[in-house]
């Protein structure tokens, strides 16, 4: 007799789409404009999520996010009505780039799926035709939608694409299950990226799951600070700062949410 807890990881295998790539030539190190992203079975996940569909990884608790922003300005040790510069890559519709906003903080979302960034503009209001505005990034990166109070911007596009604009601008990463999401092979490019966008010193505060079975299989991924910590990924720019453990709990069986915070060194 299988268990539900053992099926579990299998079930959210089939709805949670692999983050991959194919390149057409060169490798990782190359410019992103020579890759062409699948992201076929992201589209179709956020169609169905927002028909009413599983929420898969979505966290719609604003306590969660509460949570995670008292943990970066705990991290960052600036009160907590200094405004910080947050990036959050493969945001979805994550409320917290909503809430971090309304508490005053300058907010950037990354996501390659339109529908999941114009449901998110709605949570800045029903006047959202009105508040923003788009324009087409120079280097092919996609679109910019800025909101009128200039504190949040929003890149329809590919993460891994090369921003010079965004270099050294952050002074915190918040990366809810986007580094789980990845498949193996795009952490390296993932955690490259970020170390050009993340301030000196800047923080980290990730956001990962820790798996009772299926660890092999993914997304979302088994992730460990190990894991977080390779030379590869994480480990090439940033130091480990320390472990929050469970940030909160999941209403999925066999899955714990744990939090992590890393720091970005001094560029050399
Ligand atoms: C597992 S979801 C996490 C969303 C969000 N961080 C959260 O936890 O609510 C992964 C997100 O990454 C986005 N995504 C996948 N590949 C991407 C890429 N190459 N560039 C930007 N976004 C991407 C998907 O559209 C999806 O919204």
């Amino acid at each position: 007799m299988i268990s539900i807890a053992a099926l579990l990881p299998l079930l959210l295998f089939v709805t949670y789409p692999q983050t991959t790539q194919s390149f057409t030539s060169g490798g990782l190190s190359k410019q992103r404009n020579k890759t062409i992203i699948k992201m076929g079975g992201w589209s179709e996940t956020w169609k169905d999520i927002l028909n009413g569909g599983p929420k898969r990884w979505k966290v719609d608790d604003v306590e969660a996010k509460q949570k995670a922003l008292t943990h970066i300005t705990d991290a960052t040790s600036t009160s907590s009505d200094t405004p910080l510069r947050i990036l959050c890559p493969l945001a979805g519709d994550d409320q917290f780039v909503h809430y971090a906003w309304s508490q005053g903080h300058d907010v950037t979302a990354i996501d390659i799926v339109p529908d999941a960034l114009k449901a998110m503009r709605f949570q800045f209001g029903e006047n959202n035709k009105e508040d923003w505005s788009s324009t087409s990034s120079n280097n092919g990166g996609g679109v910019v939608w800025k909101h009128k109070s200039g504190r949040a911007t929003l890149y329809e596009g590919d993460m891994l694409m090369k921003r010079p604009e965004l270099q050294s601008s952050f002074d915190v990463v918040y990366d809810k299950d986007s580094f789980g999401a990845l498949s193996l092979e795009m952490r390296q490019p993932y955690c490259q990226r970020l170390s050009e966008f993340t301030k000196s010193n800047g923080i980290v505060y990730v956001e990962v799951k820790n798996k009772e079975s299926g660890r092999e299989f993914g997304p979302p991924y088994h992730v460990e600070k190990n894991d977080l910590m390779e030379e590869t990924s994480f480990g090439g720019a940033f130091d480990y700062v320390n472990a929050l453990g469970e940030v909160y709990p999941l209403n999925m069986g066999g899955m714990r949410q744990m939090g992590h915070i890393l720091r970005r060194g001094l560029r050399k």
